[in-house]
């Protein structure tokens, strides 16, 4: 089993967008039996709720189901559970290594989503940090980004597709 798990400040804007890109991507391609795929945040506040109406409203657009995703906070057990520990933004993956640290863990497995991005579109950034509509309103190039970087995280984790 190959286990992802994305991680955002919240976990109702952009790391259940990146859970659910990409749980889609690995159905389409038949590997669904093959993973465990979640999403949290470093932040508890939204704990129980659904994904934010903007990353419903454009997965429903994409044709992309959401179904099942609540948001709840990292937990110490996650660092056991998920191999690959993918973050939305680099204050993310300091706030990953400090909870960990206070759990008495290494974590030696986080990248950042924006790492799987192609050289071209990331040489197009200021920097590897997938913008937080929650403030910016901006859903659309979020997904863009999501999109791209979820495919090619599943072309580089995927036994299969090597
Ligand atoms: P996310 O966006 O990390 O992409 O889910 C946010 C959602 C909620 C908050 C901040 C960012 N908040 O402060 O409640």
């Amino acid at each position: 089993m190959i286990s992802v798990l994305f991680v955002c400040l919240g976990n109702i804007c952009r790391s259940p967008m990146a859970e659910a890109v990409f749980r889609h991507e690995v159905s389409k391609v038949g590997l669904a039996g093959q993973f465990k795929i979640d999403s949290c945040g470093t932040g508890g506040w939204h704990e129980g709720e659904p994904p934010h109406e903007g990353t419903r409203s454009l997965l429903n657009e994409k044709g992309i189901s959401w179904k099942g995703q609540t948001a709840r906070k990292i937990t110490k057990q996650d660092f056991f559970d998920f191999e690959h520990i993918v973050a939305m933004d680099r204050q993310n993956v300091r706030d990953i290594v400090l909870f960990a640290a206070k759990q008495g863990i290494e974590p030696a497995h986080i990248s950042l989503l924006l790492d799987y991005l192609p050289a071209q579109t990331l040489s197009r950034l200021d920097d590897k940090d997938v913008p937080d509509p929650y403030y910016t309103g901006d859903f659309e190039s979020v997904y863009s980004l999501v999109y791209e970087s979820a495919t090619n995280l599943l072309n580089r984790i995927s036994p299969t597709l090597k």
